[in-house]
């Protein structure tokens, strides 16, 4: 459905030039010669025009289908750093609206999630319906005739879509539409989405943690990185092989394909025929020979069960354990971790609360993985700014000339240790930036 194209700033009041300036980043990266400008970690002005260019115009993550039920169910999340309330309405559609006050900008909803008829305003009591309409301001009578309350509703997102229950909305009314954006990315994310013919849930509550590091630390990571696993990941690794010594030679040794397409998403994984899942009740829940004809052999013994995985630009998976995360941007230096456990909705009882568990154990904001990663990503960005750091370019020529068309594996695959993903994440992010977006139009 094309909705309108919301209005930016309000009417009748115009805005000077440059108030918004846009730099050509074309020197900033080079997915060519696998060169990236650390400044793009930490440069505030860069981080604004992301807001504007790839945030205001790309398809981002909202929540999951299971979240609504009833109409009046909300979710509060974030595109970027707006702030936004999806929730479903009387027609039992998701809309997903600004959350902030047309009268003084104050949120209108400042729960979680939750049921509600309306969103009323707590600082002058303005009161707007499931569709983000206007619909009572108290003292009405104060203002005078050419008052419209038609005009005051909330900012709606004009475009909302799902797949296999993932909801993503963009503020682009013109957009691709999600499934042609996600293309062939959409055949890694069924291994993990479409294992179970009744569908997906989510665990209730949302696990929310703050990082030091930039968005597109993690987002790269979870798109590209096989590689750190065995040196970050070796005592989480130790802790969790039976014999307690690991990381074994198998495990450095691993063969697989990672993923990497134009629109900037990625996703990497082990390929082996006894791939499989680490808890071990959900190991032995899962009839992998059902999955193969459900899906296909390419799909179980590769992204069915390990893996990362990031939807550019910042929504990132792990299938072994049901992780899915937003990396909301807080600032160049400062990320917050919306982290979801997806369980399948055929899964007995004791198979699901142990994969939810796995999930916290390893995953949570304590897990065993999770500490490594994140320690990693606010390393990474402790001294990014400096000028001597800030000056000195990284290195992501892992696998450079080695992404070919692979039978069996939709779109462009390198092999399991490259940094393919990530020179494509980078490449798709300096298309964005160096494209006028729909509101920059005249
Ligand atoms: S700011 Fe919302 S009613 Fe005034
Ligand atoms: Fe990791």
């Amino acid at each position: 459905m094309h909705n309108e194209r919301p209005s930016l700033g309000a009417p009748s009041l115009e805005r000077p030039a440059g108030l918004d300036t846009n730099l050509d980043v074309s020197g900033m990266v080079d997915p060519d010669k696998g060169l990236v400008d650390r400044r793009i970690f930490s440069d505030e002005q860069i981080y604004r025009q992301e807001m504007r260019r790839i945030f205001a115009r790309s398809w981002l993550f909202i929540a999951h289908e299971s979240q609504f039920t009833k109409p009046g169910d909300f979710f509060q999340t974030y595109m970027g750093e707006d702030p936004v309330i999806a929730v479903m309405n009387k027609q039992k559609e998701i809309r997903v609206l600004l959350n902030s006050c047309r009268h003084r900008g104050a949120r209108v909803c400042r729960a979680d999630h939750g049921r509600t008829k309306n969103f009323t305003c707590t600082y002058h009591g303005w009161a707007y319906n499931l569709d983000g309409e206007l619909i009572s301001v108290p003292g009405e009578h104060y203002y005078n005739d050419e008052f419209d309350k038609a005009k005051w509703g909330l900012s709606a997102v004009p475009r909302v879509e799902s797949y296999k229950g993932l909801i993503f909305a963009n503020w682009d009314a013109d957009a691709e539409p999600l499934e042609d954006s996600l293309g062939d990315m959409r055949w890694y994310i069924d291994a993990f989405m479409d294992r179970d013919p009744e569908g997906t849930y989510v665990v209730e509550g949302v696990t929310k943690w703050v990082l030091d590091g930039n968005w597109k630390l993690a987002a790269e990571q979870f798109a590209t990185d096989w590689y750190h696993v065995t040196m970050s990941h070796a005592s989480a690794l130790m802790i969790l092989s039976p014999s307690g010594k690991g990381p074994k030679k198998e495990i450095a040794e691993r063969t697989g394909r990672q993923f990497t397409d134009e629109h900037g998403h990625g996703a990497g994984f082990p390929v082996h025929p006894k791939n499989r899942f680490d808890a071990q009740p959900v190991h032995e829940y899962y009839d992998y020979e059902f999955l193969k004809e459900r899906l296909s052999e390419e799909q179980v013994t590769g992204p069915l069960t390990n893996g990362h995985a990031t939807v550019f630009p910042n929504f990132s998976y792990l299938p072994v354990n049901g992780s899915i995360r937003v990396w909301h941007p807080k600032g160049p230096n400062k990320m917050e971790v919306w982290a979801w456990t997806v369980l399948d909705r055929s899964m007995p009882e004791d198979v699901a609360k142990a994969q939810r568990l796995y999930n916290l154990r390893t995953f949570g904001p304590s897990g065993v993985f999770e500490q490594d990663d994140g320690e990693n990503w606010s390393e990474c960005q402790a001294n990014a700014g400096a000028f001597m750091v800030a000056n000195t370019a990284l290195n992501y020529q892992m696998g450079l000339d080695r992404v070919e068309s692979r039978e069996g594996y939709p779109g462009m695959t390198s092999e399991l240790y490259s940094d393919a993903a990530g020179r494509g994440l980078y490449r798709r992010w300096r298309e964005l930036m160096n494209t006028p977006a729909w509101h920059e139009e005249a």
